[in-house]
């Protein structure tokens, strides 16, 4: 799929999601909703305090896979950037932690969720919050301008990951934070098997494998680069999507245990980059 494809895709399925929030249903993440429910992949990811400090419908769209804004340690006064906002659920709860004095920006392609959010923000009474649209491949922000990029779930969604990370890079301050929840593949898994694992946990572009997640925020200049599993999935809370695409779920078991899962990935912008900067460089992070 061409990356413009990919993002049509993606629109289409959260645009519907975002409408069924509207009409007072639950958005449901992964192909495994249709199944059994909403997904083990967004179940349980905030606690009681969280959903009762945000309007009840920033909690039905909740689609992620972690609780970026728990973990990212935001300070007051501190810049955040949610890269693909959704609903809005972790920039309302951002912008609560970065008070007095911060800000949180959400960052979405998808006209409905963007509406969606922007009616959350109206329903919190929240004012330190600004919802923009764009893709997460051209971050519509100035270089050097953000603390903290959190997002969930979002970037295995994305057909040019390189291209995120290097956007990413781009605005964080220097010493800034990257601090995202998101599906990651642990060692080698048949292709077969892969993707219908992705399809079931809603990956359209597809996820990354742990050592790729790191080498590309490498590439693209990050430091101290971490992948923490938050959640691991288990062959049970796939068997029926599986044996509906046709697969043994008894034999492939082995296969995906310990494979598939939600991570928090941490990396950190350099304060100051040593660089020795060819003339005319424009390729190398530190050259820009
Ligand atoms: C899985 S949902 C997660 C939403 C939100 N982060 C949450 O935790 O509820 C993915 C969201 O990212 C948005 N999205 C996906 N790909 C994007 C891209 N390339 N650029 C901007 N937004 C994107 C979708 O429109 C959707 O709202």
């Amino acid at each position: 799929m061409s990356e413009k494809n990919i993002q049509e895709a993606v629109k289409e399925k959260y645009g519907a999601a975002a409408r069924q929030v509207a009409a007072g249903k639950t958005a449901c993440c992964g192909g495994g909703a249709e199944l059994s429910g909403c997904d083990p992949i967004t179940r349980n990811l905030y606690d009681a305090s969280e959903k009762g400090a945000v309007p009840s419908d920033a909690v039905a769209a909740s689609l992620g896979c972690g609780n970026p804004t728990a973990l990212a340690e935001l300070k007051a006064g501190e810049i955040v950037l949610d890269l693909g906002s959704g609903g809005g659920i972790d920039v309302l709860l951002s912008a609560k932690r970065v008070a007095p004095g911060g800000k949180a920006y959400g960052l979405d392609m998808t006209d409905e969720m963007l509406a969606l959010a922007r009616e959350n923000q109206k329903k919190a009474g929240v004012e330190n919050v600004e919802f923009l649209k764009g893709t997460i491949e051209n971050i519509p922000l100035p270089d050097n301008t953000v603390d903290v990029i959190i997002s969930n779930c979002v970037i295995n969604l994305s057909g040019d990951k390189d291209r995120v990370m290097r956007e990413a890079f781009r605005v964080l301050k220097p010493g800034g934070r990257f601090a995202v929840s998101d599906v990651v593949i642990r060692g080698e898994v048949p292709s077969e098997v892969r993707k219908s694992m992705e399809l079931w946990v809603g990956c359209i572009a597809g996820a990354l494998q742990e050592t790729e997640y790191q080498q590309k925020l490498q590439a693209a200049g990050f430091a101290s680069v971490d992948v923490e599993p938050t959640r691991i999935y288990q062959v049970e809370e796939a068997r029926d999507f599986l044996t509906a695409a046709g697969l043994d779920a008894e034999k492939v078991g082995p296969q995906i245990k310990d494979k598939f899962m939600s991570a928090f990935i941490r990396a950190k912008k350099p304060v100051a980059v040593a660089c020795d900067c060819p003339p005319g460089c424009v390729d190398l992070p530190c050259c820009h």
